[in-house]
Parts: structure tokens; C-alpha cells; sequence
């Protein structure tokens, strides 16, 4: 965040005039101007008031299908069993990870995340260490310190190639699957979750479906006698859904109303907005994203890039009990196609923070149940260190101990609120926490302005 731009942020209470209204007094370094405020304001209301478009045939089909549980190799589990709509498509359940497989007793290793706005994710790719600009507001962002020129060094030390260092994109915490219907297939064939034998028992399924003959209608009559077509068509048809159904992205927080010009910010709230963008306090925006694209699309509160923060181990994972099972994210060994990336290790993907406030686990290991405590983590993992980490024979405390210790040296330690040292007082107090936690709770879909 320019300091500038920060600057006039902070000064004006009403969110749009706030984060866009500006433009005459941006940096002249900066050079295609923000929408003005009216503009983002007439762009916010439009998704709020437009009323969502049917349904294609395709998307329909996709939806029989997210909740068909006869889909499955146990047949009492769909997508929705993790996905719950009640539930942002997150669990109902405040468990860590969730049981599927054949006699749903498996334990997966990773927190469900929720489905909602991923309708933007990038491809995944490992571009460039360039500050491009790709219409996502990150011209608002700060020069923020390069990946491998961090301070701290973490991962410059360990950029082994640094032309081609950012991962961005794609689905799941490590981004393995590159688009929504690419991932479609994972959680069908996994043996912890749907459990699908193989391709032949999962099309067998769809065969037997009683949306086989809608199936035919759109895909053509042999679709599902072509093994790999009939699969593709399949997973299309569950992306389509989850593209085109607005209960995947409804853009109606009360946030987007402040958007929109229709509701404002409480004082908390405005305090926790200013700590989230505050370069050296909460410092979120410089990842979470928050303002709207140059070409107007709301926020989504993430940049889509890859970051190690060292999740404490979860001792509630069953595949934790070996000693030496790490899970490391884009190294593996959840995806196999860049294990050589020493420099990548510990990387996850940072996740939307629109209905964050409904989830009842967070982080990709599930080690975190309330947001008072991931943003305690955030603001003591590097001041009170003991609190988050067990202790060695010797009375040390063993820092990020869900990482190798070859690869702790990837662990952001360069962006705030991770800039200090033992015993610094952390970048947040209690109250600025809860004031965050109050601005979080803006970004939860579905709210009704009063009166
Ligand atoms: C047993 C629980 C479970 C079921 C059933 C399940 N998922 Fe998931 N889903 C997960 C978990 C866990 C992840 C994270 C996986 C990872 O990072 O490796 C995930 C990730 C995803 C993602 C990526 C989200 C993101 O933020 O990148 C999508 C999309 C998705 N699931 C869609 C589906 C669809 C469609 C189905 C049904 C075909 C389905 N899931 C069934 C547990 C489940
Ligand atoms: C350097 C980038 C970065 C910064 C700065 C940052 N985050 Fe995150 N955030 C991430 C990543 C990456 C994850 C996922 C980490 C993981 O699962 O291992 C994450 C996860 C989260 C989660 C859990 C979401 C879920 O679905 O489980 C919350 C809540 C969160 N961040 C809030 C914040 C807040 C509030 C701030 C400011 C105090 C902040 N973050 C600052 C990158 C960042």
C-alpha cells in the first residue's frame, strides 16, 4: 500500500470514498486511475439488485450432481456432505478435517475450504518476481517486497530461481488443480473422500443417476458410454455450477452494501478496516485483497498467491502421528509436480476471507477453531513463540514445527505482522483484535440493511 493512498483511506469513513475516490491524488507514478467512487458504487449495487440469470442446462446438471450422495463409493457422500450451502460450502462440523472413504471413517489432511468466490481464481502458474498488473487492484498494493528480495531473507535465501518464483492460482491449498472443473475429479476418486473405485465405477454411477437422461440432453447420447469424455462433461458440468449459481458469490456482506453506498462501516468496524490495511499493523490487505479491480469486479480478499505462515502442527490429524509426514503444500506431497522447489515448501495458498467468519476451523491443517486465535497466532508467532509451538528436551521451543527443518527458512518473516522478534510487543492488542474480528464479520454473505 502506498503510504499515500493509506493516508486517504483512513481519512474518510464511507468505504468508497475511502479506498476509490481519490484518483486525482494518487502518486502520478501510477498511471491508469481507479473508477471513482460513483463508479465502484454503481458496480456494487448492480450485484447486490441484479437478480441472478437460470440456471444453463449444464450448471443444472452440475448442481444434481453436487448433491447426489449415490455418487459416491460409500453412497452417503456428496459434495455438499463437506460443501454445505448452509455453511458458505464449508462443514456443518467444527471438525479439523472431515471422514470419507467407503465406510466414512478415513480422515482427510486438510480443513475443507469454503467454495464461495473462487469464480476468479487464476490458472495456476509460477510467474515471473514482477509486479504486473492484472486488473485485480494490485496497483493499490505496495511495491510490497518482492518475494525473493524479502527481509529477513526467508525465501531469498532460497530462491533458487528467482525469474520464475511466484506461484499464483488455481484450486485446493497447494493450487494442484488448475481450474474448478480440473478439480472436480480430485474429491470423487479420492479414497478419503467420495471414494469412486475408479473412473469405470464413477461413470457406472452416472449412469445409473436419474439425471442420466438430462445428461444425455447436454452432452450428446454416447457421452457417458466415452470414458474420458463422459468424466470431462462431468466435471464441467460441476464447475458450471459453481460458476454460474450466485449462492457461490453473492457479493451482498454488508460490505459490499458499504460498497454500494447503502450501509455504513460501525466505528469498530472502521478501526478493524484501518487495522487491516495498515502497513504496520494487521498489514492483511497487502494479501487479502480489498479493493475493487480497475475494472470494478469487488474484492475477494486474496491476491491468489502462495505463502508459508507455519501453521502449528495439529496433533488431531491422524497422519500427523508419523514424525516424519510434513504436509508441505506446493512441494508436496499432496501434488507431485514440484517437489524439486526446496524454495517452495510450507507454501499454502491464501484463502478469500469473505465468510471467514462462519468457518469453524481455520488454516489448511484445521489447527485454529476461533479467528481470536488465528489473530493471535498472526501477531505472537514471531513475538511469544512458546505459546504457539511445543518445547524441546533442552526448553526450546521448536518454531514451526509443522515444517522440516530444512524448509523452515521459507517462512514469511518479512511482511508485518511477522516483522518481530521475541519479546516486541505483538502488532495487535486485544481490543485492535476484536476490532478486526468486527470488520471480518462484514464480509459474511447475506446482509439485510436495516429498515
Ligand atoms: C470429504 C470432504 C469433501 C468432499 C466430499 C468434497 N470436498 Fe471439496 N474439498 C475438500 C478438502 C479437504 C479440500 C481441500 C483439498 C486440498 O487442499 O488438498 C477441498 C477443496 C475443494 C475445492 C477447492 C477450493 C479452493 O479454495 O481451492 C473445490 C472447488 C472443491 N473442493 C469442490 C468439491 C466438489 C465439486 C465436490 C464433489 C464432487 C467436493 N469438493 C467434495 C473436502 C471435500
Ligand atoms: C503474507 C500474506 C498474508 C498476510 C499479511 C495475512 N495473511 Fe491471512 N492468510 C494467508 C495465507 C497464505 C493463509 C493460509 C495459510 C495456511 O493455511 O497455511 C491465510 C489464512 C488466513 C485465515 C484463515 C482462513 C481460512 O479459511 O482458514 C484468516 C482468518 C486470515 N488469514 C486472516 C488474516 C488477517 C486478519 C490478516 C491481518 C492481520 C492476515 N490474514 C494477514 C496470507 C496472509
Amino acid at each position: 500500500m502506498h503510504p499515500q493512498i493509506s493516508a486517504i483511506r483512513f481519512a474518510v469513513p464511507l468505504l468508497a470514498a475511502l479506498a476509490y475516490g481519490a484518483c486525482d491524488r494518487q502518486p502520478a507514478a501510477t498511471p491508469p486511475p481507479h473508477p471513482s467512487a460513483a463508479v465502484i458504487a454503481a458496480a456494487a449495487a448492480a450485484r447486490i439488485d441484479t437478480p441472478p440469470p437460470p440456471l444453463s442446462p449444464t450448471a443444472r446438471l452440475g448442481q444434481q450432481m453436487f448433491f447426489d450422495p449415490a455418487l459416491s463409493g460409500s453412497g452417503k457422500m456428496s459434495c455438499a456432505t463437506c460443501h454445505d450451502p448452509a455453511h458458505a460450502y464449508a462443514p456443518a462440523n467444527a471438525l479439523p478435517v472431515q471422514l470419507g472413504g467407503p465406510a466414512l471413517d478415513r480422515q482427510g489432511v486438510r480443513a475443507v475450504p469454503t467454495l464461495t468466490y473462487l469464480e476468479r481464481t487464476p490458472r495456476f502458474v509460477i510467474r515471473p518476481d514482477i509486479r504486473f498488473d492484472p486488473d485485480e487492484g494490485r496497483l493499490a498494493k505496495a511495491p510490497r517486497p518482492a518475494l525473493n528480495a524479502r527481509p529477513g531473507g526467508t525465501r531469498g535465501q532460497a530462491a533458487v530461481q528467482p525469474a520464475q518464483s511466484v506461484p499464483e492460482g488455481g484450486m485446493d491449498w497447494d493450487g494442484r488443480a488448475s481450474t474448478l472443473a480440473e478439480q472436480a475429479g480430485g474429491p470423487l476418486l479420492d479414497p478419503r473422500e467420495m471414494a469412486n473405485r475408479d473412473t469405470l465405477a464413477l461413470l457406472a454411477r452416472l449412469r445409473a443417476a436419474p439425471y442420466a437422461k438430462a445428461f444425455a440432453a447436454v452432452f450428446g447420447r454416447e457421452a457417458l458410454d466415452l470414458p474420458e469424455h463422459g468424466l470431462a462433461d462431468a466435471y464441467q458440468a460441476l464447475a458450471r455450477f459453481q460458476i454460474e449459481d450466485r449462492s457461490f458469490h453473492r457479493y451482498d456482506s454488508k460490505f459490499d452494501y458499504v460498497l454500494a453506498g447503502r450501509a455504513q462501516l460501525s466505528a469498530q468496524e472502521l478501526r478493524g478496516l484501518a487495522l487491516f490495511d495498515d502497513p504496520h499493523k494487521g498489514n492483511c490487505a497487502a494479501c487479502h485483497l480489498d479493493r475493487p479491480s480497475k475494472n470494478r469486479l469487488a474484492p475477494v480478499f486474496t491476491d491468489y498467491e502462495f505463502e508459508a505462515l507455519a501453521a502449528p502442527r495439529n496433533a488431531a490429524l491422524a497422519a500427523n502421528r508419523d514424525p516424519a509426514y510434513f504436509d508441505e503444500g506446493l512441494c508436496g506431497p499432496a501434488r507431485a509436480d514440484l517437489t524439486g522447489r526446496q524454495d517452495l515448501c510450507g507454501l499454502f495458498k491464501t484463502p478469500t476471507l469473505r465468510n471467514v467468519a462462519t468457518r469453524q476451523v481455520f488454516f489448511h491443517n484445521g489447527v485454529f477453531h476461533s479467528l481470536k486465535d488465528v489473530l493471535r497466532f498472526y501477531v505472537e508467532r514471531e513475538t511469544r513463540p512458546e505459546q504457539w509451538y511445543p518445547r524441546r528436551a533442552d526448553g526450546t521451543v521448536e518454531k514451526y514445527d509443522d515444517l522440516p527443518p530444512a524448509h523452515r527458512a521459507n517462512v514469511d518473516r518479512g511482511d508485518a505482522p511477522f516483522d518481530r522478534g521475541a519479546g516486541d510487543p505483538p502488532a495487535l492488542d486485544q481490543q485492535e483484535i476484536e476490532d478486526l474480528i468486527a470488520f471480518l464479520e462484514t464480509l459474511t454473505d447475506g446482509y439485510r440493511p436495516a429498515g
